[in-house]
């Protein structure tokens, strides 16, 4: 049977089995996934081994910059993202890595909740790994801005230094931007210690200005919490962003993308 993997530490709360099982099941699709922990100081070697025999795994926290550096050749959003998140191992060996965070994320907004992204003021909170990854598919959907804001100011201003050739992106300090914008994605780490990443609520239109937190978690995230007592217009977890950078990895692999609404739907 084919197999594949998802590879991080810690492991055992990943979706992901239960996400491609679904996808292999509805697709007709034959396959064996499975979660594999590896060592903080072992990611290469683990799915080096796995792919031995297996052929493609996705990645999680912490080990998505050490995929990136492990595989032979990357695709453009991978190669900017600067992080892999779904390798595929070649029939020749070689490995083959992608980057499905932001596509998933793009396509969760715009599709799933039918934000259309063209002409909006995005504001994106967070410079790390996460805010990264997802960049250049958020310029790709053509916003009039993108502005990158995180507490270390030094950090936004590298993002919008080296995606500046992508589209409209700038970067500010958290406190800086008080003009309300269209959609705030919340991709620190914040959520996680039940934090707010500490905007200004001004930001917020009322009734107007959607929040997305690229968290998920049985109950509202602290973000989307607090953007709904300020009044936002919607507010979206990160689990459809999981079933939907899935899916694109499932395509990658197997060459037939799921239909992601059942399994969503399944997971809620
Ligand atoms: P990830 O891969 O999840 O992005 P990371 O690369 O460690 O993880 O980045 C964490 C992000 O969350 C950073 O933007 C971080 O801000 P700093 O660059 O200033 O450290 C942000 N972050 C984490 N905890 C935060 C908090 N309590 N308030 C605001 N920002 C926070």
């Amino acid at each position: 049977m084919d197999r594949y993997a998802v590879v991080g530490n810690p492991i055992s709360h990943s979706k992901s089995p239960l996400i491609h099982g679904m996808f292999a099941e509805q697709t007709g699709q034959r396959l064996a996934y499975e979660r594999l922990e590896a060592p903080l100081d072992g990611f290469a070697e683990t799915t080096r081994d796995f792919l031995q025999d297996g052929l493609g795994v996705n990645v999680t926290v912490p080990f998505k910059e050490q995929a990136w550096a492990l595989v032979d050749e990357r695709s453009a959003a991978a190669e900017r993202a600067g992080a892999v998140n779904t390798i595929a191992r070649r029939a020749d060996g070689t490995l083959y890595g992608d980057n499905t965070d932001g596509k998933g994320l793009v396509r969760d907004i715009s599709v799933n909740a039918g934000l259309a992204l063209a002409g909006l003021r995005i504001l994106l909170v967070g410079a790390g790994g996460a805010a990264r990854g997802v960049i250049q598919p958020l310029l790709a959907a053509q916003p009039a801005q993108l502005c990158v804001v995180n507490r270390t100011v030094s950090k936004a201003e590298e993002l919008a230094t080296l995606f500046g050739d992508q589209g409209p992106i700038s970067a500010a300090g958290m406190e800086w931007i008080e003009e309300p914008v269209d959609l705030i994605i919340n991709a620190t780490s914040a959520s996680l210690g039940g934090k707010l990443p500490g905007i200004n609520p001004s930001l917020i239109r009322p009734g107007h200005t959607w929040c997305y937190d690229m968290m998920y978690a049985s109950e509202p995230t602290a973000f989307n919490r607090w953007a709904a007592e300020q009044g936002a217009a919607h507010c979206i977890d990160g689990l459809g962003m999981l079933v939907e950078q899935a899916a694109e990895a499932f395509l990658l692999w197997r060459g037939v993308r799921p239909d992601t609404a059942p399994v969503l739907k399944a997971l809620r």
